[in-house]
């Protein structure tokens, strides 16, 4: 079965978007995903289509309405059932390779994407939707954030990176506690008076892949100690079971 997305949204226009182009686009033409999008104002149940209304409790902003986004949610099912719904807001759990991963190898997603203040709690929990932040920042709404979600995704399908496995030696690939990747370098090996490592001119496969390692490992602890505290743990257990 094709990976299937539905964007649910207000402004359909922005899909594809920047993933028309580029192996996502081409993958998309080739047919190994298929995108749909569903306007969320065509469940609108009143003359002026109207989808949002004022928060109760009262402040700033509107909400969207929980029957209309509900009705919206069962015409994006009806076209392929069985896909997760997640909804793209600050307020979720935030986005990393292990959800992509897990997104990517089901049968595709419903991708509800929220403007002004959001979505109504209760169709959230009523339709069971997954909440998914893109990261600690506030969009102008989900649909960057979609499209990020998609683009994370779309690469790991079957056939839509042509043939390259770097997949496996990149940043975040199998690993839950991964290292960021290892600078890297092409021709000319000298370009405004600065020099590509000598080791990686050397054709010492075995000291390329050290030296590499160590890169990885001094980026990961200078720029995420986060992550490089993550594998602390990991790296105590791997030595403690290898003596
Ligand atoms: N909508 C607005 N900001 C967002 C974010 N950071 N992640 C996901 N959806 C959003």
């Amino acid at each position: 079965m094709t990976w299937h997305a539905t964007a649910l949204t207000l402004f359909p226009e922005m899909f594809p978007g920047s993933l028309g182009l580029s192996l996502a686009g081409r993958a998309l033409r080739e047919g190994r995903w298929r995108l749909d999008t569903v306007q969320i104002r065509d469940f609108a149940v009143d003359k002026h289509r109207t989808v949002d209304d004022t928060p109760c409790g009262g402040g700033a902003g509107m909400v969207l309405r929980p029957d209309v986004v509900d009705a919206a949610c069962e015409a994006a099912l009806a076209q392929g059932p069985g896909r997760p719904l997640v909804y793209l807001t600050p307020r979720g759990r935030l986005l990393d390779q292990a959800l992509v991963r897990e997104l990517a190898t089901g049968p595709g997603a419903v991708l509800v994407c929220g403007r002004y203040e959001g979505l109504d709690q209760r169709v959230i929990e009523a339709r069971g939707m997954r909440e998914v932040s893109v990261g600690d920042y506030v969009l102008s709404g989900g649909e960057p954030a979609a499209l990020l979600m998609l683009d994370a995704c779309v690469r790991l399908l079957p056939g839509v990176m042509g043939g390259v496995d770097s997949a496996e030696e990149e940043s975040f690939s199998a690993s839950e506690a991964p290292l960021l990747e290892y600078p890297h370098y092409t021709k000319p090996a000298e370009w405004l008076g600065r020099t590509v490592p000598e080791v990686l001119l050397s054709g010492h496969h075995a000291a390329v892949a050290r030296w590499r390692r160590e890169q990885a490992e001094a980026a990961t602890r200078e720029r995420r100690p986060d992550l490089w505290a993550r594998r602390e743990p990991q790296r105590i257990a791997a030595a403690g079971l290898a003596s």
